[in-house]
């Protein structure tokens, strides 16, 4: 064995047994959950009152339709009246337009790579990436196209599956303008044809006849 292999053998036997043993902090009598029972302070209590004049930091999440994307449990089928986007405060009754622009764009930025820009699961991630246990999900299912839009914010808030949460780079708003993004996605990918007047039906076939007859056009063989 060379000199320096043994010091490389004695170093890494010795760090083993640094990290192996804490006599450190790691192990000491301490309370894990505030607010616990003790005998250590006469009121009985192992938080101490907060001084006066003390200020909250954030504000409290009273609203369990906006922060949870559920009411009493249940999933919720609207988005809130008023969310917060990019530090505004925006009417999502009045302008929806805005708050699509903006799901749009943060889907975009942090969904797409997985799911598509049309949300079909069709991202680079999936076609080319990682290999991931689970395919991205494909929001044009029935299943999903009939979800309350509250689940889409649940999703992104908690997870689900094996994709991880995305509250940590969204805020709340972002993830309700997200959801409302997948809506209009949803819609731009499927067209429920017996709500169509006899007009717009009409419009719909020579749209579609134009489509195929462009698409035979495009996959012509170049000579
Ligand atoms: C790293 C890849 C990745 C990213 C980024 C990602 N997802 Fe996913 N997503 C997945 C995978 C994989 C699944 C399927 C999970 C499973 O079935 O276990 C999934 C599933 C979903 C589903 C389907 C849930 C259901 O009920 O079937 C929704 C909705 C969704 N993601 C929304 C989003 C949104 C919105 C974003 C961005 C804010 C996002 N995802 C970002 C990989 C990703």
């Amino acid at each position: 064995m060379t000199k320096s292999s043994r010091i490389l053998l004695l170093l890494g036997s010795v760090s083993v047994f640094a990290a192996g043993c804490h006599t450190d902090m790691w192990v000491q009598p301490k309370y894990h959950h505030p607010y616990s029972e003790t005998t250590l302070f006469t009121d009985g209590n192992s938080s101490r009152p907060t001084p006066d004049g003390t200020v909250a930091y954030g504000k409290p999440k009273t609203d369990e339709a906006l922060y949870t994307g559920r009411t009493g449990g249940k999933l919720v089928t609207e988005i809130p009246a008023e969310i917060e986007i990019d530090g505004e405060k925006v009417n999502t009754r009045k302008d929806l337009r805005k708050i699509l622009n903006w799901g749009q764009e943060r889907f975009n930025a942090i969904c797409s790579h997985c799911h598509g820009e049309l949300g079909d699961g069709k991202g680079m991630i999936a076609q080319r990436g990682l290999a991931l246990k689970r395919p991205p999900g494909n929001y044009h299912t029935d299943r999903l196209r009939k979800m309350p839009i509250g689940h889409f914010f649940d999703v992104m808030t908690n997870g689900y599956g094996i994709m991880y949460a995305q509250a940590p780079r969204t805020t709340v708003g972002d993830r309700w303008a997200i959801a409302a993004y997948i809506r209009a996605l949803q819609m731009s990918q499927y067209m429920d044809q017996s709500k169509l007047t006899a007009e717009e039906k009409n419009e719909w076939d020579v749209a579609e006849k134009t489509q195929r007859e462009a698409n035979r056009e495009l996959n012509k063989p170049q000579l």
